[in-house]
């Protein structure tokens, strides 16, 4: 958490008995739980569950159909449209094909938010995206054009992009999908290194669940709606509960997902 923003409550986000419908289908079915400032919070589940959904409802891109998301001690359905536009420069996205733009530079992308929201000073852009740049081992890169670097580069400038506004909460939607085990362990191991150096409470999306126990302080398994179980990596290592067994040993899975 950065230091101009005081929390009255431990939690960066909490979900009260959230349902979410889109026409009749029901994807949230009274979702419950909390995740701390500063806490790494991963969700898992099988395809289809609704864990984008919940991220988007964090960011104040959908609204519950019933019971409350707060956000930063914000209930964000409540929100005005400048309140609402206001908690969402404190919260980092790094979605699913959260693309740079081809014709600006890496290090013109990651000033974009910056300079979009205007009151900052070129020279302190110009210094913001410098450390940046450091931060996510780009410090090299920033001249270049998307289409001039790697599939890893771009995920890390767009890691940059997420966090120079320096938000509470960031989030992330499969950040490793697609990549090779080499380049996932990088970004797995940045999620952890940004999650401890900003205090940012982290929300991670992720089917990878052996990397997860490695760096997450607390795992969710989302199913039918709703958190099947929360718990630390070495609580979620003994469950007992035969999905979270399947996600373990894989090759298992059949027995559960079909
Ligand atoms: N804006 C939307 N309108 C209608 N249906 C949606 C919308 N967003 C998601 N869904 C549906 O909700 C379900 C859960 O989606 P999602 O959260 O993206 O799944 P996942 O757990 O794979 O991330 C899916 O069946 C999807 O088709
Ligand atoms: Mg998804």
């Amino acid at each position: 958490m950065s230091s101009e923003h005081k929390l009255d409550s431990p939690f960066a986000v909490s979900f009260d008995n959230v349902v979410k419908t889109f026409g009749d289908r029901r994807i949230l079915n009274g979702q419950t739980f909390s995740v701390k400032a500063g806490e790494l919070f991963v969700i898992i589940g099988p395809s289809g569950t609704g864990k984008s959904v919940t991220l988007k409802l964090i960011a104040g891109l959908l609204r519950p159909s019933a019971g409350t998301v707060k956000v930063l001690d914000q209930e964000v359905a409540a929100l005005s449209p400048q309140k609402l536009s206001a908690l969402r420069r404190r919260v980092g996205l790094l979605f699913q094909g959260g693309a740079l733009l081809g014709w600006k530079t890496l290090a013109e992308n990651i000033a974009l938010p910056l300079a979009e929201h205007g009151g900052v000073s070129r020279a302190e852009i110009d210094r913001r995206v410098t450390e940046a740049l450091a931060e996510v081992g780009l410090q090299e890169a920033g001249a270049l054009y998307p289409s001039e670097v790697s599939g890893g580069m771009l995920k890390r400038a767009a890691f940059a992009r997420a966090i120079i506004e320096n938000p509470d909460v960031l989030l992330f939607d499969e950040p490793t999908s697609g990549l090779d085990p080499v380049m996932a362990f990088t970004i797995d191991s940045l999620i952890r290194k940004i999650n401890r150096s900003h205090h940012a409470a982290c929300i991670v999306v992720t089917h990878d669940l052996v990397g997860a126990l490695r760096y997450a302080d607390r795992i969710g398994f989302l199913k039918n709606g709703q958190f099947l179980t929360i718990g630390t990596p070495e609580e979620i290592m003994h469950s007992e509960l035969p999905e979270v067994k399947a996600f373990l040993n894989p090759e298992h899975s059949e027995v559960v997902y079909g």
